[in-house]
């Protein structure tokens, strides 16, 4: 269904990522570079309550797709329940989970019954070592394992996020592309998005095109067809491979034109682009008592400030300020 909610290049945006904490269990580091993050105070974060106002809002206007982001999700209080209050609302027919994994074995029975089908998990490396190096924090096995549990609890798809760097874990694409030969993964490369503090040396930064020859040493990648609003990644399968094959071009082929998102960061401000740092505030308002009428209002102001594209890969552009922990990605 269209949404009501049409930016001024007639996209009609019907899918809201929500960020519910800023905060995380691991440190990144693409995304933490020095470990450490100025996190936000409880006053600042939006409650579930008013997320729930918000997303109910929306879902009147045309959002039938959100996705629950963080931080690391998982790790706020009452996340499942709030994950089943979520799915209570009308209209909303698509609920998804990006998630680090940490938490999910243990959650995955509360996630299921929240009704949410469809998990993203963060995995750049298969190397419990590496794992500790990029993430700081030795978790690889509680990670896979959660994937594990998500994988027999008949989660489908589960996708699987790797964030390529160079010198780090490019060794590893194809190891990670491998594991769609096994389970029926969607096993995701993206390409680096300078957000936040430097994090990455830009010699680490390897492009959609190169990962894809590496991808293409191991068999053919037959193409599979993207509905147009079927997310950011580019899909492919190798011959007889139950799993999925993404390349996601953040940078260097934006899918812009075919975009239909909006995000809720964790601090209640409703960002039109992922990259590019305008934000319309909702939390002011709400918390000042603004009517339903007038929450829809700035939905519709958001929409309208919606950007045809995001201009982080020209020349001249400069590094964003948000944070990817409190964008939700
Ligand atoms: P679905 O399409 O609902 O499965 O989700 P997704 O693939 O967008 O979600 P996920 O949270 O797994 O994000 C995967 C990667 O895509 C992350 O690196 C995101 O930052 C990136 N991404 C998601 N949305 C956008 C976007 O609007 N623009 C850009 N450039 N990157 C995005
Ligand atoms: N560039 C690209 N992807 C990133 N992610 C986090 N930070 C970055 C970045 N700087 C990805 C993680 C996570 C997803 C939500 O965003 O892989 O799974
Ligand atoms: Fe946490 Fe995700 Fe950032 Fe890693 S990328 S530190 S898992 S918020």
């Amino acid at each position: 269904m269209d949404s009501k909610l049409m930016d001024r290049y007639h996209r009609h945006l019907n899918y809201l990522r929500v960020s519910i904490t800023d905060r995380c269990n691991l440190r990144c580091l693409y995304c933490i570079p020095d470990g450490i993050f100025p996190m936000l105070s409880h006053e600042e974060i939006l409650t579930y309550e008013e997320i729930l106002r918000i997303v109910k809002t929306g879902s009147k206007m045309g959002i039938s797709k959100v996705r629950i982001t963080g931080g690391e999700p998982l790790v706020r209080k009452g996340a499942c329940d709030f994950l089943s209050r979520l799915s209570k609302i009308k209209g909303l027919l698509d609920i998804s989970l990006t998630t680090n994994g940490v938490l999910l074995e243990k959650n995955i029975e509360q996630i299921k019954a929240a009704g949410i089908h469809r998990i993203n998990v963060s995995l750049d490396t298969l190397q419990p070592k590496k794992y500790k190096q990029i993430t700081r924090m030795n978790m690889f096995k509680r990670v896979w394992d959660g994937i594990m549990a998500a994988h027999a609890a008949g989660f489908s798809p589960i996708k699987l996020n790797v964030v390529v760097m160079k010198g780090i874990n490019d060794d590893e694409i194809e190891d990670l592309a491998r594991l769609t030969f096994t389970y029926p993964f969607h096993v995701r490369f993206i390409e680096y998005m300078p957000i936040g503090p430097e994090s990455i040396e830009s010699g680490r930064i390897l492009s959609g095109e190169g990962i894809l020859k590496r991808l293409s040493v191991l068999g053919e990648l037959l193409p599979i067809e993207n509905i147009r609003t079927d997310g950011p990644a580019r899909r492919y399968r190798y011959k007889g491979a139950p799993g999925e094959i993404g390349l996601i071009f953040a940078m260097s082929n934006p899918f812009c034109s075919a975009c239909n998102r909006l995000r809720l960061t964790a601090s209640g401000q409703i960002r039109p682009c992922l990259l590019s740092d305008e934000q319309i505030d909702l939390k002011g308002p709400m918390r000042n008592g603004c009517t339903d009428e007038e929450l829809a209002g700035l939905f519709i102001e958001a929409a309208r400030t919606k950007k045809r594209r995001h201009h982080l890969g020209d020349k001249n552009a400069h590094r964003l300020n948000g944070r990817m922990s409190a964008i939700g990605g």
